[in-house]
């Protein structure tokens, strides 16, 4: 069959830093899925799309194009509105697990679908894979019953969502192509967009343990989403959110579903209190109920009784123990003085090196490893106290964790203050 386009054209079109028409987006997509479009090919038009940009019109079709490239779900059968709500990534963001329930006990249908982690963040599923019988794999049948039922899922994305971001991702992944605005953009919307959920709140990190280091990237990233969102008629909104620090006192998959189930239970650490009441406060605002309190419904157990249907509904058991890991390590406090620093990066490397993250996609992960901090920025410690405590079954793995954690913290003379972002930085409307 004769191709509409030669691939050559296109990546020199944009290597020279003139537009793509529609009709090459739309043929580069459709023909690098079906294979017609080489992986060289695809990785020098990637190069060339992060070295020269693309407009918000040439962004919207290409998402249009890989929307296009798989299936699309339809919630519009549902007796409630959707909302769903996507992290750029983080340590310790945990947020999905009390979100959801709290959102659904608020009256709106939460469709989450999730990933599993690669490198030092830590994939959603992989943290509910740690209670005991939950299973993350649900039909699209299943999923849309649980919503009705429940009112919220948290599942695997089908294969059939976007494959052509799926195979662009995996290439990105290892051209040195990740970074570029406008294909993560892309890549995150078609995915949303194709699972179909009417609202969207996007929490869009910054920081050292964040795709994005600095607030200018973070707020181009969140504005060109947010119009992606908009242009496809979802109403979409972007909270840009510190990720210097890490979130809550924990970062591996069962001591952050613990921490989780603290806040369902009306407890657990400030910041992720704070981040889930925002974040559905907006997610709520987005599907037209914001007449609804989302703090209450956390202190008064409405959201745990959704987290427990909603664990019991994909085979977990919500009452069993958590699994704890067979060896710890104590990281103590050096002198006394004030925490004014704790890196998000180097906490997240180090979860993954004690076993909490996988390298490769296909590794396991161990459900109990991982950095329990004791302490967080502004607090003032004493030498000899408790700052971390690293958990992981195998303990060979302490070293290589001890050594990114070298310089992971500062503490500063008494009376110093950290000099860190707000939780909350800014919030992006279109
Ligand atoms: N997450 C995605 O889904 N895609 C990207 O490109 C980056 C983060």
């Amino acid at each position: 069959m004769s191709e509409q386009f030669d691939a050559v054209d296109i990546i020199t079109t944009k290597r020279d830093e003139a537009r793509l028409s529609n009709e090459q987006i739309d043929w580069v997509i459709d023909a690098y899925t079906r294979g017609a479009v080489a992986d060289e090919q695809m990785s020098s038009l990637a190069m060339a799309i992060l070295l020269n940009g693309m407009d918000r019109e040439e962004i919207a079709r290409w998402t249009a194009a890989m929307i296009a490239s798989g299936e699309r779900m339809d919630f519009s059968s549902l007796s409630r509105p959707t909302a769903d709500k996507h992290s750029t990534g983080g340590v310790g963001d945990k947020i999905t697990l009390p979100l959801a329930p709290l959102v659904a006990a608020c009256g709106v249908a939460v469709p989450q679908l999730s990933g599993r982690g690669l490198g030092h963040t830590g994939g959603t599923l992989d943290k509910l894979e740690s209670i005991p019988g939950w299973q993350a794999d649900l039909s699209n049948e299943a999923m849309l019953r649980q919503l009705e039922d429940v009112g919220a899922v948290v599942c695997a994305a089908g294969s059939g969502l976007a494959p052509a971001d799926k195979k662009l991702y995996a290439l990105r992944d290892v051209t040195g192509t990740v970074e570029a605005i406008p294909l993560i953009a892309s890549s995150i919307m078609s995915k949303k967009i194709a699972e179909g959920t009417g609202a969207l709140v996007l929490d869009v990190k910054v920081g050292s343990g964040a795709f994005m280091k600095d607030v200018e990237s973070a707020r181009e990233l969140a504005e060109t989403m947010v119009a992606l969102g908009t242009d496809a008629g979802v109403t979409t909104v972007a909270l840009l959110t510190n990720m210097q620090v890490p979130l809550g006192l924990t970062a591996g998959n069962a001591l952050e579903v613990r921490e989780s189930v603290e806040v369902l239970q009306g407890g657990g650490p400030k910041d992720v209190v704070e981040l889930t009441v925002e974040l559905a406060r907006e997610m709520l605002a987005a599907a037209g109920r914001d007449g609804e309190d989302p703090a209450a419904a956390l202190q008064d157990g409405r959201a745990m009784d959704v987290w427990r249907r909603m664990i019991v509904a994909q085979g977990g058991d919500p009452d069993a123990a958590l699994p704890t890991a067979r060896e710890t390590h104590e990281v103590l406090a050096p002198a006394d003085g004030v925490l004014t620093e704790l890196d998000a990066y180097k906490i997240g490397v180090a979860a993954w090196r004690l076993g909490a993250g996988r390298a490769r996609k296909e590794d396991p992960v161990q459900a109990a490893a991982g950095v329990e901090m004791h302490a967080k920025p502004g607090v003032t410690v004493r030498a000899g106290e408790r700052l971390l405590t690293l958990h992981t079954d195998t303990p060979e793995r302490f070293e290589r964790a001890l050594d990114v954690l070298d310089g992971s913290f500062t503490i500063a003379p008494e009376g110093s203050r950290p000099d860190l972002l707000p939780l909350l930085i800014d919030r992006i409307a279109d």
